[in-house]
């Protein structure tokens, strides 16, 4: 026999730094979009000192979550689960004519397979890709003398705007993704609150009531 309970599967932490990078991503968008003269909403000097702060900030968010992601085990969540041809078959097809989902949530699998994929890549391409070449943007002075800069910043400007546009499709798709739920905030309640229902088997609800791994309503 088995249940569904509210349990909380989105720790604190886990809920400061999603909601702390999504803030920090708008706000290095929507500057670098106004350094990139896409917009003039903000003047071009301040622009670059949000950019910068914001950037600052993000990279210490990211390199606080990599170790909190280490210490709990959570990075295991994040590897790769067959079955993404399933999740994307339902995504484009499945879900128009009301179709379960694929996959069910539990505790040690918070994320479905595309999910993961999707994560994986933001983790270990986006991410450092934007970094990266950011950084070297922010360190140009200190290369600047080198016969090949011009052509540098030009290869550092290029490449640190497609990560962007990148990072871009990324939240885009991923905010339509929140909407698919039960209904279209069930997903980001889950994300504000922690709690999502969950199937336990009788042995992993007594285990939690027990051991108290978990807060559970
Ligand atoms: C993660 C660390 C990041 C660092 C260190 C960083 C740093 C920088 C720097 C130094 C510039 C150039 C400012 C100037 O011209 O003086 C810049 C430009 C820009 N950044 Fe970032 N950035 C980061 C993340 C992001 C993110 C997450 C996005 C978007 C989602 C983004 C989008 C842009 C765009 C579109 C430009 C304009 C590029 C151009 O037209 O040359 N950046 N960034």
């Amino acid at each position: 026999m088995s249940h569904k309970r509210d349990v909380m599967i989105y720790s604190r932490y886990e809920r400061f730094w999603h909601w702390s990078q999504a803030f920090l991503i708008f706000t290095l968008f929507f500057t670098g979009l106004a350094i990139h003269g896409t917009h003039h909403l903000v003047p071009f000097g301040l622009a670059v000192k949000i950019h910068t702060n914001a950037a600052l900030a993000l990279i210490a968010l990211w390199v606080f979550t990599t170790f909190w992601n280490f210490t709990t085990g959570q990075w295991r969540q994040y590897l790769f689960k067959k079955g993404v041809f399933k999740v994307i078959r339902f995504y484009a097809w499945g879900i128009l004519f009301g179709e379960p989902h694929p996959y069910k949530k539990s505790l040690q699998r918070k994320q479905n397979a595309l999910q993961s994929l999707a994560y994986m890549t933001f983790m270990t391409l986006i991410g450092p890709a934007l970094w990266s070449t950011g950084i070297a943007y922010l360190l140009y002075n200190s290369w600047s003398h080198y016969a090949w800069s011009t052509t540098g910043l030009w290869i550092v400007a290029l490449l640190h705007t497609a990560a962007a546009f990148a990072m871009g499709a990324f939240v885009v798709i991923h905010v339509y993704m929140t909407t698919t739920g039960k209904t279209p905030l069930h997903y980001v309640r889950t994300m504000i609150t922690g709690y999502d229902s969950i199937e336990l088997s009788e042995v992993e609800e007594a285990y939690i009531e027990e051991t108290k791994s978990a807060e559970m309503r």
